[in-house]
């Protein structure tokens, strides 16, 4: 299999680009394992294209025909990770109005890809041990073992020696995950595949947002690319790559253009601003740095916030409770609010004229503010990601919130990196 031609088939089939040898040994021991059942550990920076490897890993493994179920673990609440991986009984917990499945039964006969398995709780990592080891676990609420026959595969940005050190990671389930390992290597040290790399991508934008003239490199701004570190590696590279495609007036790409964007020869901290200490990384932390952030946030609206109360509270001009202003606010803000929280955006359709159905100022300016913090939240997650060269664990460490948490904004507010 590692012989030239099926590895060009392969990587056409997941549109990977790239000639670099570390790439080509990891896509070779995807493939060489895929038909045992060992598990597989696969390791790299944040950014470098792990998440394919799993799914070629089933594609050819004799369990192709059945699921392949990907799970990202640091996304999911701490409070309810094992009843989502194993699920639960009927009354296990006071919301448990039906029992429930979870992934490990969904997947028997099938492939779990568990992403970001050093975001595992320490509680949960036992469980998992216990699965890898023997295939049995229990729902939650239950005593009764069961069986799965789930093939899994786990990936890491985390450096799990250190995770052991600190006592956060098992090492016992990491010798047992990574029965096989792959390592995934990082963009500055895959020799010329950063450029071609920009070229699909520079394409691949091109197409998607119609854009007439893909933009192109200079040979120094190739020397440019290829020697710059890339510290967000390929996610940085299609970002930065889809920017220049999209805002450059430019057609052609010089290093004084990329230099604007923070990409210069032998550097991989320009443009990043400094992080704030490490907390301890709690939780509880955890939340008590969002709510001083929210709490200044909503300091800062009270003057558009009462400004928009003015206006509504008008004592003659009763037109002012009328949807029109509701609606105006409406269209740009909807999508911003994640699918948990319960706003009730106004739309075209959603004018009231019943009087008594009319929302009071007071609502609406609640109804703003909910807004206003939804969209100055969004934008400054977008922000530190752009900082952190979209490297999740720096961007969380920038807004003092932990990655967990963040993963849950980025989906919750459908935020693309
Ligand atoms: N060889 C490749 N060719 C084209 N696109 C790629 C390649 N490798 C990765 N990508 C793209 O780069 C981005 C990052 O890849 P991926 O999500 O797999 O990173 P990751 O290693 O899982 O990072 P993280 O640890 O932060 O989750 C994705 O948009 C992916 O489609
Ligand atoms: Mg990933």
């Amino acid at each position: 299999m590692k012989n030239d031609i099926d590895l060009r088939q392969l990587k056409l089939r997941y549109g990977i680009v790239g000639r670099d040898e570390a790439l080509d040994e990891a896509l070779h021991t995807a493939v060489q394992v895929a038909r045992t059942d060992l598990s597989v550990l696969i390791q790299g920076e944040s950014g470098v294209g792990k998440e394919v490897i799993p799914r070629i890993i089933h594609d050819f493994s004799l369990r192709k025909n059945k699921r392949y179920i990907a799970i990202n673990c640091g996304s999911i609440p701490e409070g309810t990770i094992d009843s989502e991986l194993f699920g639960h009984e009927k009354g296990a917990f006071t919301s448990a109005i039906g029992e429930h499945e979870g992934y490990f039964g969904a997947a028997d006969g099938g492939t779990l890809f568990l992403d970001e398995v050093g975001e595992l709780p320490l509680s949960t990592q036992a469980r998992l041990l216990r699965v890898l080891e023997t295939g049995e676990y229990i729902r939650v609420g239950s005593n009764e073992p069961r069986h799965t026959n789930a093939r899994i595969v786990a990936a890491t940005n985390v450096d799990i020696p250190h995770a052991i050190r600190e006592g956060r990671f098992r090492e016992d389930l990491y010798y047992r995950l990574c029965t096989i390992n792959i390592q995934m290597p990082p963009l500055r040290q895959r020799h010329g595949d950063a450029v071609l790399l920009f070229k699909k991508f520079a394409l691949d934008t091109a197409a998607k947002y119609n854009i007439p003239e893909p933009i192109r490199l200079t040979p120094e701004a190739e020397e440019v690319v290829n020697r710059y570190k890339w510290p967000g590696n390929i996610r940085q590279l299609l970002n930065i790559t889809e920017q220049l495609n999209i805002l450059s007036q430019e057609r052609t790409i010089t290093p004084q253009l990329l230099a604007k964007y923070g990409i210069v020869p032998n550097s991989d901290e320009t443009g990043i601003a400094p992080l704030k200490p490490k907390t301890a990384g709690t939780e509880h932390r955890d939340y008590e740095n969002e709510i001083k952030w929210l709490a200044s946030a909503v300091m800062e609206l009270r003057k558009e916030v009462s400004e928009l109360s003015a206006l509504v509270h008008s004592p003659h001009d009763t037109t002012n409770l009328s949807p029109a202003p509701l609606n105006q606010v409406a269209p740009q803000t909807t999508t911003l609010a994640p699918p948990n929280h319960t706003i009730h955006p106004a739309s075209p359709s959603a004018v009231r004229p019943i009087e008594d159905e009319i929302q009071t100022p007071e609502e609406i300016v609640e109804e703003d503010e909910n807004l206003n913090l939804f969209e100055m939240e969004k934008r400054n997650i977008l922000k530190a990601l752009q900082r952190a060269h979209y490297r999740r664990k720096a961007a969380a460490e920038d807004l003092g919130i932990s990655e967990r948490t963040l993963y849950r904004k980025i989906k919750d507010y459908g935020i693309e990196e």
